[in-house]
């Protein structure tokens, strides 16, 4: 089945809950959706596992629609939501539907996601209004990681949490069709989720959400150094990998491959006449 901005808030009323991971290239996104999952996010999380930078600031428009493409091309059922990166949309409403159109048009995404709330609802309006749906990302948003200070759980204290549930209002107001919690507090995310009709995707954020997301190689542990608190490993692909390389290489080494089994054929006589 197709999954769209509508099943999304369909499953968010049937209590189904959504699964959603992020992906960043063709293989990756076949196996995602081959497994069934509802969603794959695009993230500028790619600036960190893909590209090697310290935070997501530097991710361009090139960079996410170049990565939007390919995970597109492997998508059959799932709703590809690609993220609007740093300095694409807080610029101007203006520069935020086209960009947003040009992640759709170009990256062939079916959404797109921006961080903030109540600064940025005239965005996520006007891309609602050009036919774009909108995820929006409240909490612990990772462009404003130099004005919070670094990554922090977000909404601990009373004002902050009025602040958080009343942005999840104004996102839902302007028209966003989901919005994904990071670092929030379980219960805060809980009460967030009753009090909207679009659905909630936590990442750090507890049980209580509508949907999870997480960076697919933070679940898979092919994050380089520290896996985040927020990050369960379901797999440890990355010692799959590393064993596998090291074969590899043995028997590159050692002369066990190639054998026949992997090499083509030639007649004799051909070789015979060349010499
Ligand atoms: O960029 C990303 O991968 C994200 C998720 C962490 C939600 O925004």
């Amino acid at each position: 089945m197709k999954n769209t901005a509508v099943t999304l808030i369909q499953q968010k009323q049937a209590g189904e809950k959504i699964l959603m991971l992020t992906a960043y290239d063709y293989t990756t996104a076949c196996i995602e959706d081959e497994c069934g999952v509802n969603s794959i996010l695009v993230g500028d999380s790619l600036g960190m596992v893909m590209l090697g930078y310290e935070n997501t600031l530097p991710v361009t428009m090139e960079d996410m629609i170049h990565h939007t493409r390919a995970v597109s091309r492997g998508a059959k059922n799932a709703f590809v939501v690609a993220d609007m990166p740093f300095m694409s949309y807080q610029t101007s409403v203006y520069d935020a539907v086209v960009n947003a159109g040009r992640l759709i048009k170009e990256g062939g995404a079916h959404a797109v996601k921006l961080e903030g709330g109540a600064e940025v609802c005239d965005q996520i309006k006007a891309i609602v209004d050009s036919s774009i749906p909108v995820v929006a990302h409240l909490g612990l948003t990772p462009q404003s990681v130099n004005a919070f200070g670094g990554f922090k759980v977000q909404g601990k204290t009373f004002e902050k949490a009025k602040k958080l549930l009343s942005d999840a209002y104004k996102i839902q107001d302007a028209g966003a069709c989901a919005v994904v919690l990071e670092c929030v507090p379980a219960k805060l995310a809980s009460l967030i989720t009753e009090k909207l009709f679009i659905p909630t995707i936590g990442i750090g954020a507890g049980d209580g959400c509508d949907g999870q997301v997480l960076v697919y190689q933070d679940m898979l542990g092919l994050t380089q150094g520290h896996t985040p608190k927020l990050a369960k490993k379901f797999a440890d692909a990355g010692a799959l990998f590393r064993q596998g390389i090291t074969d590899y290489i043995n028997s590159v080494r050692d002369g066990a491959f190639p054998t026949e089994e992997h090499s083509f054929k030639i007649d004799d006589d051909i070789i015979e006449k060349l010499k």
